[in-house]
């Protein structure tokens, strides 16, 4: 079953960078931060500061494995995963703004293979405002290693604020470059910041011709599911694949560091948005006309 191996894969053997941490309660805080700060930007508050290494390896921690699996899920259960990887060949180049520790990355990459698409000559490239290189070795680089025993030709990484004004010189080199771009849970922290749907259409505008975009994010989030329907209009693109879908995201294995942090931070609705029981997700794929 590719779910359950990688959701044995994503939490076995995490190394989280402990030194950080005093002990096991400060980790638990952290994750508690996280799940208060995603609960304020449901209500328009800001998204959390990756520039922290604490809140990146909560976020390692306690979302990049519920966030791998939903992907997937949604990659083979949805339809769209196909869609993904219909149009590209080997030597394509993946862009992933926002890429964080690279949940949608390590998922595609899952699925590719899966369906027998050679993977070990695509190109990557991740972007983010924040350095996640330690935490995106560990939790996707090491875990495509693991679970494919292969890995893409090359990867990159950026780190550039996406909405700084300078950002336009960056990703007018970077976007037309891209096969398949991913905006991958991040649409709805650039709403908290500025203009989600603006910054969209800049990079639809961007794109070469044919290339696509997945912009997928948490529905109920800063009103996500109706914004992404809009994402046609602005974008000068065709859809190629949209939807909604609520995702059941299993407790970590007994025994793994997730399961001894979740388990002392028990579930609670009045989390908002939470690093486990669900995912309610939208997306749209577009395509460059
Ligand atoms: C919720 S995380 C998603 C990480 C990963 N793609 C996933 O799905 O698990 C959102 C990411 O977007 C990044 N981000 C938010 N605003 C950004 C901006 N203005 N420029 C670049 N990256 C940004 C954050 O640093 C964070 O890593």
């Amino acid at each position: 079953m590719p779910l359950d191996r990688m959701w044995g894969a994503v939490h076995n053997n995490v190394v989280l960078n402990e030194s950080i941490f005093a002990d096991l309660i400060a980790i638990q805080n952290e994750v508690t931060n996280l799940r208060q700060t995603y609960s304020r930007m449901n209500r328009r508050g800001k998204g959390p500061n990756f520039s922290d290494a604490k809140v990146r390896e909560a976020y390692a921690l306690a979302y990049h494995p519920g966030h791998a699996r939903t992907y997937l899920d949604i990659y083979l259960n949805q339809g769209l995963g196909d869609c993904l990887i219909e149009g590209l060949s080997a030597e394509s180049s993946v862009g992933v703004l926002g890429a964080g520790a690279g949940a949608e990355s390590l998922a595609f990459l899952h699925f590719a293979a899966i369906r027998g698409f050679r993977t070990d000559e695509i190109s990557l490239g991740f972007v983010d405002q924040a350095d996640w290189s330690a935490q995106r070795k560990v939790c996707c680089i090491d875990k495509v290693q693991e679970v494919e025993g292969r890995l893409p030709y090359k990867v990159a990484s950026f780190v550039q604020d996406l909405i700084h004004p300078e950002a336009l010189n960056f990703l007018s080199q970077f976007i037309p470059k891209m096969d398949l771009i991913f905006c991958p849970a991040i649409y709805t922290e650039l709403d908290s910041q500025e203009n989600g749907l603006g910054f969209i259409s800049t990079v639809c505008r961007l794109m070469k011709a044919d290339s696509r975009i997945l912009v997928i994010d948490q529905s109920n989030v800063n009103d996500f599911a109706e914004k992404c329907r809009r994402l046609v209009d602005v974008s000068r693109t065709r859809p190629i694949h949209q939807g909604n879908a609520i995702v059941r995201v299993p407790d970590p294995p007994t025994g793994s560091l997730a399961s001894v942090v979740l388990d002392g931070i028990p579930y609670q609705l009045k989390n908002g948005r939470i690093p486990r029981r669900r995912y309610d997700f939208s997306w749209a794929l577009l395509q460059k006309v």
